[in-house]
């Protein structure tokens, strides 16, 4: 069985306001809540070095803050020039109310 790692509380990430997770031995991760579903995303922009939860994040896409590129969050599909690689996307798992992905990425 493949061990998970707890990234925060389902109840911190509300809808439309991502939240950035750094833990150690992981990329800096950015969750979002689309709608009521959790999504997980590597937190740095394919385009440049922005975080993406300091983006917009506009129903299921996030626009990077940098220069208005984008990405489909279920997916990590760049959706707008400059941005032409996707963003990684995680496998969530919800337990006992946390946020969870594989330890080793679970790349959807
Ligand atoms: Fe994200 Fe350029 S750094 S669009």
């Amino acid at each position: 069985m493949t061990s998970k790692v707890r990234l925060c509380p389902v109840a911190d990430v509300k809808d439309g306001e991502p939240v950035g997770v750094f833990l150690d031995d992981l990329p800096a991760l950015a969750v979002y809540n689309v709608n009521g579903d959790i999504f997980v995303t590597d937190n740095m922009c394919t385009h440049g070095n922005a975080m993406l939860t300091d983006g917009y994040q506009d129903g299921g896409i996030i626009e990077c803050p940098f220069h208005g590129g984008s990405f489909d969050i279920a997916t990590g599909a760049a959706k707008a020039f400059p941005c032409q690689v996707p963003v990684k996307t995680y496998a969530v798992a919800i337990e006992d109310g946390w946020v969870c992905i594989d330890e080793l990425g679970g790349a959807a």
